[in-house]
């Protein structure tokens, strides 16, 4: 089965940036846990992060017949990118919607995602532990199907 974590905008400054939302992890480290948990698991994954919003749609379009799940934190692109929405839906590869920070505690317009009714599922608010349940998520559907 192969994964790939994709991060959109500014979530390249985490470990820099509003540690009070998004901890104290660069994505490096983030990344680097999940690569140890795939391992583990045999699954094979990826990571990709861009602040540009065509490179992402670029991604998700490079993942046809390659990719089998998306673990996608779009960063504020959740909010308001109806282009992802579309390629999300081009490719028709399942998605999980995570975020670090729980966006219903913060500015009510965070408690929008434009993708949310396109994912399997959203996980949001529990640092680096959105991403691993994610994957976890994934792990057990891969057991299912041995
Ligand atoms: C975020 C939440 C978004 O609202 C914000 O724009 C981000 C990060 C999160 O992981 O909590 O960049 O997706």
């Amino acid at each position: 089965m192969r994964v790939i974590v994709i991060n959109g905008a500014n979530l390249n400054m985490l470990g820099v940036r509003e540690r009070n939302h998004y901890g104290d992890d660069t994505l490096e480290k983030i990344n680097e846990q999940l690569k140890k948990m795939a391992n583990a698991s045999n699954l094979d994954i990826e990571f990709f992060q861009s602040n540009s919003e065509g490179e992402i749609v670029d991604k998700i379009h490079s993942c046809y017949n390659r990719v089998d799940y998306i673990i996608l934190n779009a960063g504020a692109y959740t909010h308001y990118s109806i282009a992802i929405r579309d390629a999300i839906l081009s490719v028709n590869i399942p998605t999980i919607e995570v975020h670090l920070s729980n966006v219903y505690k913060r500015e009510s317009f965070r408690h929008k995602s434009v993708i949310e009714d396109i994912v399997i599922g959203k996980i949001t608010g529990f640092g680096v532990n959105s991403y691993k349940m994610a994957l976890y998520y994934i792990d057990e559907l891969r057991k299912e199907r041995e």
